[in-house]
C-alpha cells in the first residue's frame, strides 16, 4: 500500500496517486496503439507528464510489446544536443527490442545500416552505439527511421515522447525548421513508431501544429488536459481520507480545492502537510497550511509579476481582487478604475492569457492561474 505521503507526490503522480483522467487515459492509450501521433497540451504541473507515465506503465504491464522513450527538451540547447539525445534514446530503445539472451544485434544492423552500429553484450543485455551523422538534421531523419524499421522488424511498437516540444522552436542554431522539417519527414513515414509531442506553451506549440506553412501542420492529434473535475478529486481525497476512524468534513475538502483553485501542484503539496497528521483536517487547519505555502511560495510568484509589464500587472492584480473572477476583463467599466485605455487592456489581457497568467473558467469568468499568485496579490493590495 501507498503510504499516505506518497498519495500526493509533488513530483510524476502515478499509480494510487494518479487521480482520475480515465478519458484522457483511454485516448492516449488508443492513439499509442494505432499509431496515431498527438499533441498534448497542458499548462504547467498540469499532469501531463503523469497522464503519459501512467499510460506507458500500463502498457508495459499489459502489451509488453510496447517499448518507450522520454526526451525532455527543456534541457536541450541546440540542435547537435537535440541530436544526441535522440541518438542516446533511439540506441536505448533498440536495444529494448532484442531478447536478453540473444548475442547479436543482426536485424539492428540491417535497421540501422547506414549509421555504422556497433554492439556489445554484457549481463545486462545488449547495447547499441550508432555513429554520429555528418549532417546534423538529416542525421535526425536517419536516427527517426531506423528506429522505424528495427521495431518493425522485432514487431515491437516504440512510443517516443518529445516532452517541452515546444522548444525545438527555441533552439540556438537557426536549424529550427530543419529540424522540424527532419522530425515531419520521420513521424509522416512512421509504421511502428507512436510520437507523443507534449508541452505547456500553448501558443508556440499551436503555431508548430496548426501553422500551416509550418512542417508538422495537421500531422498530430490534439489532446489538451485540463484540471482534474472537482467531484473525481472529491472522491479521491475522501478515499485517501479512510486512514482516519473519522472521514474528512465536506467543508475541509471544498477548502482543498477552493484555495487551490484545483491546481494538482498545489493540491497535492497541501494535502501532503495535512495528511501527516493523526486526524482529518479542520477547514481551520487547511487554511492553515496554506497559508505557510503561499508564504513559501511567493517569492516565485513575486519574480514572474516583476517581470510583466505595468499594464498587465495593473490588471492582474484587478482580477485576482475580483471575488469569483471576472467576466469581461477587457471592457470599459472594468479598465476604468485601472487607467487603462480599452486598446491597451485588452493587449494586457491577451499577453495575460497567452502566458497563461489568467484562464477562463467554464461559467466564463477570468480567474489567476496560479493560485498561490492569485493570494499573493490579494495579500499586497490593501483591502
Ligand atoms: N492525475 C493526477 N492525480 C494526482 N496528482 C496529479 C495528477 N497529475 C498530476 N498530478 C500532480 O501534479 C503535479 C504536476 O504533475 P506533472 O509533473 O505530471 O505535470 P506536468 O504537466 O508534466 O508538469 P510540467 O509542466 O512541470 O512538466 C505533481 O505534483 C503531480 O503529482
Ligand atoms: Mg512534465
Amino acid at each position: 500500500m501507498a503510504s499516505e505521503l506518497n498519495l500526493f507526490p509533488l513530483g510524476v503522480a502515478t499509480g494510487a496517486a494518479h487521480c482520475n483522467r480515465t478519458v484522457e487515459q483511454a485516448d492516449l492509450k488508443r492513439n499509442i496503439l494505432a499509431g496515431d501521433h498527438t499533441w498534448l497540451w497542458g499548462r504547467r504541473r498540469m499532469g501531463k507528464t503523469s497522464l503519459i507515465e501512467q499510460v506507458t506503465k500500463d502498457l508495459a504491464q499489459s502489451r509488453r510489446n510496447v517499448t518507450t522513450a522520454t526526451i525532455d527538451l527543456l534541457v536541450v540547447h541546440d540542435a547537435e544536443d537535440f541530436a544526441a539525445r535522440l541518438r542516446a534514446a533511439v540506441e536505448r530503445l533498440s536495444a529494448q527490442f532484442v531478447p536478453r539472451n540473444r548475442k547479436s544485434g543482426g536485424k539492428l544492423a540491417e535497421a540501422f545500416s547506414t549509421l555504422k552500429p556497433q554492439f556489445s553484450f554484457s549481463a545486462m543485455g545488449l547495447a547499441v552505439k550508432l555513429a554520429a551523422p555528418a549532417q546534423v538534421v538529416q542525421g535526425v531523419a536517419e536516427l527517426l527511421q531506423g528506429l522505424d524499421r528495427a521495431a518493425a522488424l522485432h514487431s515491437r511498437r516504440a512510443l517516443v515522447v518529445l516532452d517541452e516540444f515546444q522548444q525545438l522552436s527555441q533552439l540556438q542554431s537557426g536549424t529550427q525548421r530543419s529540424l522540424e522539417g527532419a522530425v515531419r519527414h520521420a513521424v509522416e513515414r512512421a509504421q511502428n513508431v507512436t510520437y507523443i509531442f507534449a508541452g505547456s506553451q500553448r501558443h508556440l506549440l499551436a503555431s508548430m501544429f496548426e501553422d500551416e506553412d509550418r512542417p508538422l501542420y495537421r500531422l498530430c492529434r490534439k489532446m489538451t488536459l485540463e484540471r482534474i473535475g472537482g467531484a473525481d478529486y472529491r472522491d479521491f481525497l475522501r478515499q485517501a481520507s479512510a486512514r482516519w476512524p473519522s472521514p474528512i468534513t465536506n467543508a475541509a475538502i471544498d477548502l482543498i480545492l477552493a484555495v487551490t483553485a484545483r491546481h494538482p501542484y498545489y493540491v497535492n503539496a497541501l494535502c501532503a502537510r495535512l495528511w501527516g497528521g493523526k486526524r482529518p483536517p479542520s477547514p481551520a487547519a487547511v487554511k492553515a497550511a496554506w497559508v505557510r505555502i503561499v508564504d513559501e511560495d511567493k517569492r516565485l510568484a513575486a519574480n514572474r509579476l516583476l517581470r510583466l509589464p505595468p499594464s498587465q500587472r495593473a490588471l492582474l492584480k484587478a482580477i485576482a481582487l475580483a471575488a469569483g473572477g471576472v467576466r469581461h476583463p477587457a471592457s470599459l467599466e472594468f479598465l476604468a478604475p485601472l487607467r487603462l485605455p480599452t486598446s491597451t487592456g485588452n493587449r494586457a489581457k491577451e499577453a495575460l492569457e497567452q502566458e497563461d497568467f489568467i484562464r477562463q473558467e467554464d461559467d466564463g469568468h477570468w480567474t489567476l492561474v496560479d493560485p498561490v499568485m492569485a493570494d499573493y496579490l490579494r495579500e499586497i493590495v490593501p483591502k
